[in-house]
């Protein structure tokens, strides 16, 4: 993997857009000791950067700016940086999951790695990219525990009552290994110049925290080391992820206290959300008042509404399975995985309560639900026609897919159906020009939206391109 000697950036993330003008923040990511980046110049002026924090040795800076539509782009530190700044019209939105894997990421050949990346910004090369939109686990941070002995055993055991200066240590270790994790993502040969030109937007999942957080025993996570570790998790991701501090939390989510992070922006046209599946997660509940308050006053604008949701909305009845797991105590981990899928018994008033809003929203303009997690490609669909929801699972971006067989027998399983809200049938079905309803192969998606028509495609390691799906 290439080094980045603490070196990343321009990284921009998308603000929102008002009058004909794109709002955006562009992170730079310098060591502690190197000169600040100069302004960002862009037709309306020239914008100084803001030290946003410092950690783990290194600084990152923000220049909030604007570009006008039709704009080419901005200048930084002698560079030319072309940007997508016409969101009217036709325009193409790039989704992404799952970019990493939970052993020796780190350590992968980068080539190999960001195959699909490389992919991705040949794509943007050949038709530029107005968002790219990121679907949680953005990193892998599972190893960060390792290799101190606050967190040597998580999350098996943990130490009962750990010092303060315990805890401070334990905190400045994780804060190094997460921010080498992003470092490496960010600073990617071949995902720097798409980070660089096209505004992201993202919502986080388990891995960016740890392996399945929330559906974890409470003892863990509400443990002074589980604490310690989200809360450095959500400063990472906040600076890393959104550029942004706590300060900026009210202007950016949807609950102004912060206690879920989810989103709301809109472009011409289209409503883009995202609930915080993850913040406010326990075993027995997916999100508290912060994430269920804002989803009730959330009432979707756009012609179209894109719901981004980090585990798949629909899905087979994994509830038969989770039950015969559960009779079976070796299989706990596995009933751990299941505890996070919105198909959970453990949730199923929740993802019928969540399902009821998405038809709710349904009323208005059609929606589409995207989503990762599951490291394959595949689609579904809740019908009846007159009230169609699709959704479309992209996932991963450079997580290897599982077996084929494994593919397989879980595509025989998702025949069964499922339907949590009486007349709503959910029907897991294959992608355009595929026979089978999973794909095993890494991938990502693009949503085309030509003269006011939304199609997607997914891009399929071994396969290619599928034929577009109509989204209406
Ligand atoms: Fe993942």
């Amino acid at each position: 993997m290439r080094e980045n000697n603490g070196f990343a950036g321009p990284i921009l993330h998308f603000r929102g857009c008002d009058a004909g003008t794109l709002h955006l923040a562009a992170i730079t990511i310098r060591p502690d000791h190197a000169p600040a980046p100069g302004p960002v110049q862009a037709q309306a002026g020239s914008v100084a950067p803001v030290l946003l924090a410092q950690v783990a040795g290194l600084s990152i800076w923000r220049h909030d700016f604007a570009l006008r539509a039709g704009e080419a782009g901005y200048r930084l530190d002698g560079r030319d940086y072309p940007v997508a700044t016409r969101l009217d019209g036709d325009i193409r939105l790039a989704f992404v999951s799952c970019n990493g894997e939970e052993n020796g990421d780190l350590d992968r050949d980068g080539a190999e790695r960001n195959l699909m990346w490389a992919r991705l910004q040949a794509d943007h090369a050949r038709a530029p990219f107005a968002l790219l939109l990121q679907g949680g686990d953005q990193i892998y941070a599972d190893e960060a525990t390792h290799g101190h002995p606050l967190t040597e055993d998580w999350p098996k055991h943990v130490p009962d009552s750990p010092s303060e200066a315990d805890l401070a240590d334990l905190t400045r270790h994780l804060e190094r290994r997460f921010a080498q994790r992003y470092m490496m993502v960010l600073a990617a040969e071949g995902c720097a110049d798409l980070f660089a030109t096209v505004p992201s937007l993202s919502v986080w999942d388990d891995h960016d925290i740890c392996d399945g957080w929330g559906s974890l025993p409470e003892s863990r996570t509400n443990s002074s080391v589980g604490q310690a570790l989200f809360g450095v998790a959500r400063r990472m991701y906040l600076l890393f992820q959104h550029g942004a501090t706590d300060a900026d939390v009210p202007g950016l989510f949807m609950d102004p206290a912060g206690r879920n992070l989810g989103w709301r922006r809109d472009l011409p046209g289209v409503t883009l959300w995202a609930p915080d599946l993850r913040s406010e997660r326990r075993r027995d509940r997916i999100m508290g008042p912060g994430g269920w308050n804002a989803v009730e006053a959330l009432h979707p604008s756009g012609d179209h509404v894109f719901m981004v949701s980090s585990v798949p909305l629909l899905g087979p009845r994994l509830s038969l399975v989770e039950s015969l797991l559960m009779a079976i105590p070796r299989m706990q981990h596995y009933e751990d995985d299941l505890r996070d899928q919105w198909q959970s018994h453990a949730h199923r008033a929740e993802w019928r309560r969540m399902l009821g809003h998405v038809l709710r929203m349904r009323e208005k303009a059609p929606v589409t639900v995207l989503s990762g997690e599951i490291h394959l490609a595949t689609r579904a669909e809740m019908g009846p026609e007159s009230t169609r929801i699709h959704q479309l699972v992209a996932s991963g971006i450079s997580h290897r897919a599982p077996p084929k067989a494994y593919a397989r027998a879980l595509g025989l399983f998702a025949g069964l159906g499922e339907a949590p809200l009486a007349g709503h049938p959910i029907a897991i079905k294959p992608l355009p020009g595929q026979r089978h309803r999973y794909v095993a192969e890494r991938n990502y998606l693009t949503l085309d939206r030509g003269n006011g028509r939304w199609q997607a495609v997914w891009h399929l390691e071994e396969s290619g391109l599928t034929p577009p799906l109509d989204l209406d």
